[in-house]
């Protein structure tokens, strides 16, 4: 079908990797996928990220591990999740018959454990991209976290790319000084886009038991409190990097991730808002189309800065 006025180009291309449309549900409020077919037609996303894989299962961190805050949620799952075979043997299969892009979002606690998941996605031809959630502790080096420190970055980021050639996203935690240096190192390490943010660390506590709210104390933050954070974190680094920019955070609306677009993303991802509404990722499509529309742009290139 041919585009027009009426029918706006919402593709997106990232060197040999593209997207129907910049909505990409984002890891860890979307499942495997599955479990939101019933709300939604898959088939209509751009694409979506699994929940956080791992060489093994995990069943994450005791409860309570979420929390609702002022505007937004924190949580401390623990990055549960059925394992690398579970994942590969039970929930793949199913997954093939849509046709949206599949990206799997995956984490490891050493520079091995990160190289053994990605040589292993790697062989599944469903899987369209990889995405490294590197705001892991390192074991090997004292527990501080890969994206706390651009040698760290470099080297599970280098140590990836030499082992797959899938389409390689970085996903970058908001809890350092300046994301834009974490950014230029994944970049110099092959990186081919990166997405961001991640959560960012805060905690609630509880006055009746003058206890931390969470198990686990603290928890990462998410949903509109911290989109202009996130925003601002994004614009800074699509300036700082040639490598496109998933932009992700607080997104509720068609006008969130314009915001986003707009700040130079090339596509975003939207997470605790799915919590909300299932299908909000679809409405959201559809409201950047009507914007598209009513603001006469033929295609979404148009709106790079
Ligand atoms: C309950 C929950 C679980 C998450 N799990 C993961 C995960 O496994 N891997 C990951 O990279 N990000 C994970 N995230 C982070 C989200 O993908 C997203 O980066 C973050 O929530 C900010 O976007 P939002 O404000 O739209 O939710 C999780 C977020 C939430 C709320």
């Amino acid at each position: 079908m041919g585009f027009s006025i009426n029918n706006p180009d919402l593709s997106v291309k990232m060197g040999n990797f593209s997207l129907k449309n910049p909505v990409v549900a984002a890891s860890g409020t979307f499942g495997y996928g599955l479990e939101f077919a019933p709300f939604i037609d898959l088939n209509a996303l751009g694409g979506f990220s699994t929940k956080g894989l791992s060489l093994r299962p995990k069943l994450g961190n005791p409860v309570p591990r979420v929390v609702e805050t002022e505007g937004g949620m924190l949580n401390a799952i623990g990055l549960e999740n059925v394992g690398l075979e579970k994942f590969v043997s039970d929930k793949l299969p199913l997954i093939h018959k849509y046709e949206c892009r599949l990206i799997c979002n995956f984490f490891g606690n050493t520079v091995s454990e990160y190289v053994g998941m990605a040589e292993a996605l790697s062989k599944e031809d469903r899987v369209d991209a990889l995405e490294m959630n590197i705001s892991c502790p390192n074991v090997k080096e004292g527990g501080h976290q890969f994206s706390s420190k651009p040698a760290l970055v470099e080297e599970v980021v280098g140590a990836v790319r030499k082992a797959t050639e899938k389409f390689l996203i970085v996903k970058l935690s908001p809890n350092v000084t300046d994301i834009t240096e974490t950014a230029r190192f994944a970049e110099l390490a092959g990186a081919d886009a990166l997405s961001l943010t991640n959560t960012f660390v805060g905690m609630v506590m509880d006055i009746n038991t003058r206890q931390p709210w969470l198990a686990n104390h603290t928890g990462g933050l998410s949903g509109p409190a911290i989109k202009p954070v996130s925003l601002q974190m994004v614009y800074q680094t699509v300036r700082a990097v040639k490598i496109p920019v998933f932009g992700i955070g607080g997104i509720r609306s068609a006008d969130d991730a314009l915001e986003y677009l707009m700040a130079g993303a090339s596509a975003v991802q939207v997470g605790t808002e799915n919590f909300f509404d299932p299908c909000a990722t679809i409405k959201i499509i559809d409201g950047i189309r009507d914007w598209c529309i009513q603001n006469g742009v033929k295609s979404l290139s148009e709106l790079k800065p």
